[in-house]
Formats: structure tokens, sequence, C-alpha cells
């Protein structure tokens, strides 16, 4: 299982030149595409790259997207590349879910697939949530088999509430402009609630203009401070900036480890002082999440 999830790198999976790149880079999972990066025409070209691929990738996070249930490419891509790259795989993306039952056909290949190959390793299911529908059924979605983290998808989410983009880019760019606040708080928010009722991580959509870093940064700065546990790529030129926002820095650390040790010192107090500061069981809690997630 994908134990640190800041970036995500999206990869065609028809081409291979960008397989090799992402393999070399430092993401901390690398999501080969076989839906909307990847033309009609080279659906079939896309599954047997991916494969090959496969084969060869050393121990890493790597998801696979598939396309999306109700296409008539779906079936194949979860048969063929699961079946033959089973043990490479460690999560699919399944984009536009809309509610439980299609996350459950795809649990369902899935459990057909490790029964026939005798296996019991566990494929998890990254559910991309990517129209108004989705976000009516997130608490059936999120409690659906496999589902190990949601993932916000929004391109196809602005198309699906008829909301104008500047730029089909995402969020972060003008917004202030557009609309005073940040106008995808109450979906955003939403998913990160839902997905941390559940269990789950929450991964924030990429950021299109993949040439302004400065504006990367503020849109994951944006999601982390939602409580996202990281965020898409689509260039690996943006790794770098996510993984740090979403990695803790040394002043987080140094701040939380020296209020663990305050807390512990001062055992029978519920609450106290530290630097000026009221310290109680929420803080020492967020210490230690912090803590943990340094060591993962
Ligand atoms: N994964 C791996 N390598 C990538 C990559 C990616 N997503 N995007 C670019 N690269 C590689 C290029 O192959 C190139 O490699 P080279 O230096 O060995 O030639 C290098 O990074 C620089 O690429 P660049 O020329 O800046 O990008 P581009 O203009 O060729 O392509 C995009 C720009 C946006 C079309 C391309 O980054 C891309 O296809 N991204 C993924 C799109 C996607 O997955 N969409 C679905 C997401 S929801
Ligand atoms: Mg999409």
């Amino acid at each position: 299982m994908i134990k640190r999830q800041r970036s995500t790198l999206s990869v065609p999976g028809h081409l291979e030149k960008m397989h090799q790149k992402a393999l070399e880079s430092s993401v901390d999972v690398i999501m080969l595409d076989m839906e909307d990066s990847v033309p009609t025409e080279s659906k079939q070209e896309a599954r047997k790259q991916i494969i090959a691929t496969l084969k060869k990738a050393t121990p890493r996070g790597i998801s696979i997207r598939v396309n999306g249930v109700d296409t008539r490419y779906c079936f194949r891509d979860v048969i063929e590349v699961v079946h033959a790259a089973y043990e490479k795989i460690d999560s699919i993306v399944l984009p536009k879910v809309n509610n439980a039952g299609d996350v459950h056909f795809l649990s369902r290949l899935l459990d057909g697939i490790e029964s026939e190959l005798g296996m019991q390793y566990y494929i998890a299911i990254d559910a991309s949530i990517e129209s108004a529908m989705g976000v009516e059924n997130l608490v059936e979605i999120a409690s659906a088999p496999r589902v190990h983290s949601l993932v916000f998808g929004i391109a196809d989410y602005s198309a699906s509430i008829g909301a104008r983009l500047r730029s089909m880019s995402g969020h972060g760019e003008n917004e202030q402009e557009i609309y005073p606040g940040h106008r995808w708080n109450y979906v955003m928010s939403k998913i990160v609630q839902t997905a941390k009722a559940h269990n789950l991580l929450a991964i924030d959509a990429p950021y299109g203009n993949f040439k302004d870093l400065d504006e990367l940064e503020k849109s994951a700065k944006i999601s982390c401070a939602l409580g996202f546990d990281g965020k898409w790529a689509i260039h690996p030129n943006q790794i770098e900036t996510i993984n740090e926002v979403f990695s803790p820095t040394k002043e987080d650390i140094a701040r939380a480890e020296h209020i663990l040790k305050a807390a512990k010192a001062t055992p029978g107090r519920g609450a106290v002082a530290v630097d000026g500061r009221m310290i109680d069981k929420a803080t020492v809690r967020l210490a230690q999440i912090l803590v943990d997630s340094v060591k993962c």
C-alpha cells in the first residue's frame, strides 16, 4: 500500500519516453494513464506500453488510470493490464466516479482476477470525483470496497456544474479576480471531510499551467491548508514544488517534537503553556500526526 502520496505524476500511457522520465523522477506515485491523455486510436497501444513499463519498474508507488466504467475501454483496461502486471500495481484510479456502483464494478473485476491468479495481495481504488453526482454521493463512494483515496478532478467537475473557467488549467489562477476567496472551497473541503471521516487520503487536482511554479505553489498551499494529503502533477517540473509544500518544514518538526516533549514532562495536566501558547490534547495529537508522517 502506498504510504506517502504528496505527489502523483500523470503520465500518458502510450508515450514510452515519458514513462522513462517518470521512473527517473522523485515523484511519490507514478500514475500511468489510459484515460483522457490517451487518444482513442492509441488506447490499445497504451495498455501494451504500460505493461512493458511495469515489467521493468522498480518498487515504488504505481497507479494506473483506467477509462470510465461507462466506456467500452474500461473492462479491457483492467483485465489486460492488471492480469499482466498485477504485483506491480498499488492502486487503480477510477475516473468520473458517480456512485458506489461504479466502484463495486471495478472491485468485482479485481476480485475475479485475484481469485484466478491466486493472489492475496490487494489493489486499492482511488476514486476520482469529477461530477456534481460524484460529490452528491461522496459518502457511499468513500464507503465502497477498496477505496483508498478520493481525488478531486477539477476540469471535469467544472464542466459538470457548468462553471466558467478562465483556463482549463485548474484552480489557483486569477482566483481573486474571478471570485473573492476561493471558489472551490466547498467541494474541496467536502472531499477532505468525507475522506478523513472514512480514513482515506484526499488528493487534489493538478495545476495545469506547468510553467508557472509560483502559482502552482499557491495552489498546493491552498489544498495543503484545507487538509489534502497530496496533489497531482502533469509535468515533471512540478514534482519538487508539490513534494516540498506537502512535507513538513524543519521548523514544523522541531516545534511538534518540542510540544510532545513538553506534554510528556507534565503528566496529569490536560492543558499546559508552551512558549506562551496553550497546548492541550488536540495540539498533542496534531504534533504526533506530524512527527509520525515524517517517519513513513
Ligand atoms: N510525465 C513524464 N514525462 C513528462 C511528462 C509527464 N507527464 N510531461 C513532460 N514530460 C517530459 C517530456 O517528455 C520531456 O522529456 P525530454 O526532456 O526527455 O524530452 C520533458 O519532460 C519536458 O517536457 P516539455 O517539452 O516541457 O513538455 P511538452 O510540451 O512536451 O508536454 C504536456 C506538455 C502538458 C502536454 C505534457 O507534460 C503532458 O502530456 N502531461 C501529462 C498530461 C496528462 O497526463 N493529462 C491528464 C491529467 S488529468
Ligand atoms: Mg478528468
